[in-house]
């Protein structure tokens, strides 16, 4: 098996390095606060998960207040210049804090920290941030706490090759409704304008037995709602040497007892077969939603892309999930203006797009990610012409989530209550099986599911009664 766990010595040094930063904390008065600045994708989320277990361990407490906190941890995303901006700019300000606190350690971390580029940047132009770890180090983040606080030097813990795959040391189990189960980490597939292969490493499947126990213990804890993380689930197991693939573990975690919906992220279309989209018609528990980035409607584009399907082949699965689950729900990526696009490429994309009628897709124009081959590539469309096609894009999709959200109206639907709803009108966010917002008025408990009347749409969301 190619996924290596961590060494006995690897956990021992992690959990000394606890112990040393929690009798640290112990010897000075009062409260000790940590704050958890996550970026980026669901992946990130999930590694906060094991911050915020790290910091806790450490004596810790959490706070959401930056300006009261002595330990700063900042998961960075890499994927576009303007994300790597944003969090620049928000660690510039948390230098502010430093003020308040002047032992304060801000540690940057995750994806964007993996890039040689942004620690060079880090080094010279942030003095106060003192620890700098990329992402497959994320075990050792009491090591370099420690380390930055009993040396008071700076830590860069940059070397990126260890691909291991951390089971030993606990995630943070917090009692939310909705739980983020990685399966996998990294990205074989260079894909010419992303990052992440180079910033996450090579594909490490989880074991099996591993993802389950886990999934076993979130149901247990009280979460209602599974999902499974990678960048390409459907590749999952090629690395291990068992006869197990996506569908299987699928399958598997859908037959735990208890009361759960299953979800997955990402799918690739190039993996995505049919015998997963039987998986998902066969299994209740499976919520039928499909998220499947499709990037570009033109195969000359999706080729340069390194995307390994065709358009015609996407649509072949869309068209298949469809006739296996007439109420799937799809979800899609796509991007706008990759080098050398033409007008005519992006109206196959624009094509696809109204063909398929997604429920909601997420638009990005493309940004050029250093290192990557796509970034070298010549790219002429000037960026007022990429925006044009951009806002087409948006207005289509406006118009389709409209038309399908009010073709809900009418319908019922089991909904799980995930909380209150933070948007102007107030009242209860839920959820129908297929991942709909549905709002509802009046105040219900998380978790709770309710059976409800679809009553309105709106483009983002359905509005719904209890019945
Ligand atoms: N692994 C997933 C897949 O292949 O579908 C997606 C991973 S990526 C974190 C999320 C989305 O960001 C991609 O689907 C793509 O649309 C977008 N993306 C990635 N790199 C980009 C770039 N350089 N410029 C613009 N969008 C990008
Ligand atoms: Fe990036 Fe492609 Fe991997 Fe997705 S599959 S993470 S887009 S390289
Ligand atoms: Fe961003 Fe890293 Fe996810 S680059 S999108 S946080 S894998």
């Amino acid at each position: 098996m190619s996924a290596e766990r961590l060494k006995y010595t690897e956990i021992a040094d992690a959990l000394a390095a606890e112990e040393a930063v929690y009798q640290r904390l112990a010897s000075i008065s009062g409260m000790h606060y940590a704050f958890v600045d996550t970026y980026g994708c669901q992946q990130n989320e999930a590694d906060s998960e094991f911050i915020r277990a790290c910091a806790l361990r450490m004596g810790y407490t959490l706070t959401d207040d930056p300006m009261q906190a002595e330990l700063i941890v900042v998961n960075t995303c890499a994927v576009r210049d303007h994300a790597e901006r944003r969090v620049l700019g928000n660690v510039g300000a948390m230098s502010r804090a430093k003020r308040e606190h002047p032992d304060l350690i801000i540690v940057v971390a995750g994806c964007m920290a993996s890039r040689p580029e942004v620690q060079e940047r880090l080094k010279k132009s942030f003095p106060y941030v003192r620890v700098v770890m990329s992402t497959n180090n994320l075990h050792r983040l009491a090591e370099d706490v420690w380390q930055a606080m009993s040396t008071g030097k700076r830590v860069y813990d940059t070397d990126n090759s260890c691909d291991r795959v951390v089971e030993e040391l606990p995630r943070d189990r917090d009692r939310s409704l909705r739980a983020w189960v990685p399966i996998m980490y990294g990205c074989n597939n260079f894909c010419t304008y992303c990052i992440v292969p180079y910033v996450r490493g090579r594909e490490r499947s989880r074991l099996p037995e591993d993802v389950v126990r886990e999934a076993e213990e979130r149901i247990a804890a009280g979460a209602k709602e599974i999902v499974l993380l990678g960048q390409n689930v459907n590749s999952y197991g090629k690395d291990l040497d068992i006869c197990y693939d996506f569908s299987d573990l699928l399958a598997a975690i859908a037959s735990l007892p208890g009361d759960f919906r299953l979800r997955f992220v990402t799918s690739h279309p190039k993996d995505a077969s049919r015998r997963l989209i039987d998986t998902m018609a066969a299994y209740p528990k499976i919520s039928p939603a499909l998220h499947l980035p499709f990037q570009s409607g033109s195969d000359r584009v999706l080729k340069e892309m390194n995307r390994g399907y065709t358009a015609e082949e996407y649509l072949a699965i869309i068209d298949y999930a469809r006739e296996k689950i007439p109420e799937i729900v799809l979800t899609a990526d796509v991007i706008v203006g990759f080098p050398g696009e033409t007008a005519e490429d992006f109206e196959k994309t624009y094509e696809l797009v109204e063909r398929v009628g997604f429920e909601s897709l997420f638009t990005f124009i493309f940004s050029p990610r250093e290192g990557t081959r796509a970034a070298k590539m010549e790219d002429p469309i000037p960026a007022e012409e990429k925006s044009r096609w951009f806002d087409r894009l948006i207005e289509l999709q406006g118009h389709i989530s409209c038309e399908l959200h009010e073709a809900q109206v009418g319908k019922e639907f089991e909904v799980l209550i995930e909380g209150p709803y933070h948007g102007r009108q107030g009242g209860t966010a839920a959820r129908t099986p297929g991942n709909r917002l549905v709002l509802l008025p009046g105040v219900h408990t998380p978790g709770e599911t309710l059976r409800v009347r679809i009553t309105g749409a709106t483009m983002s969301a359905l509005i719904g009664e209890t019945i």
